[in-house]
């Protein structure tokens, strides 16, 4: 049973990839609940399985093994189709490497969630997340026309245009300066404290893990001390 107050709660969970060179298992049991409007910072060394976690929780990658239970729903179970509206009508994802679509401008990049979740204003809303981003001049660019940390932040303003329950950031601010890392930052923790989401973040950074509620360390596939 998930506990009352927990949007995210993992049991054992496990992720093996097969491929040519043999099953690697990337995530070995990890034990974790995340409670309602927390922020929770994953990290740990490169290859400990802080983004194979991340997209084990936005249902992007499925357990091999175990139980990943979101807002009270077993993902494990779910057909892809309903994943995929679970993520639309529940979670905000930002990946490590963007996944900007790259025939569309910023600005439809942003608009898109929101014209899935039938919003009227939804190119409105999407150049005032630009702005908010420091990136409103350039709302008519493609992903190919802009910087990593410019493309970063578009992908941030998409993840957080339809103010989802829970957002999952992978390295949000690994590619950027301190000023624009900190209006990020101020974005994400705007995202809890306004709407009271809950933020999963993958962090190098000690600025944001020492923001976070909680940091929970990984190392070769599992929770170092045990269940979190
Ligand atoms: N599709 C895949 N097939 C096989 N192994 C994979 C696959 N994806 C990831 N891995 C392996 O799983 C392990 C964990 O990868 P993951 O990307 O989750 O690490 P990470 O902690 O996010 O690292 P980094 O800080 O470098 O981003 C790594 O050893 C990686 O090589
Ligand atoms: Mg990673």
């Amino acid at each position: 049973m998930p506990q009352p107050d927990s949007v995210i709660q993992l049991r054992g969970a496990a992720l093996s990839l097969g491929g040519n060179a043999g099953t690697v298992e990337i995530l070995r049991g990890i034990d974790l609940t995340v409670r309602c409007g927390e922020t929770l910072g994953l990290i740990g060394p490169s290859g400990s399985g802080k983004s194979s976690l991340l997209m084990l929780l936005g249902g992007l990658e499925r357990a091999t093994g175990g139980q990943v239970q979101v807002l009270g729903q077993d993902l494990t179970g779910m057909s892809e189709d309903a994943l995929a509206r679970f993520r639309r009508d529940h979670m905000g994802v930002v990946f490590q490497s963007f996944h900007l679509i790259p025939t569309m401008t910023a600005l439809e990049n942003v608009a898109t969630p929101l014209e899935l979740a039938g919003r009227a204003d939804a190119f409105d809303r999407a150049a005032e997340e630009l702005e908010q981003v420091g990136l409103g001049h350039r709302a008519g660019h493609y992903p190919s026309q802009l910087s990593g940390g410019e493309q970063q932040r578009v992908a941030l303003a998409r993840a957080a245009a339809p103010r989802p329950e829970i957002l999952l950031a992978d390295e949000p601010t690994g590619n950027l300066d301190e000023a624009n890392g900190a209006a990020i930052m101020d974005m994400l923790f705007g995202l809890r404290d306004r709407h009271g989401a809950t933020l999963v973040m993958v962090t190098h950074a000690p600025e944001l893990a020492a923001r976070c509620d909680r940091t929970v360390p990984l190392r070769d596939g599992l929770i170092a001390g045990g269940p979190a």
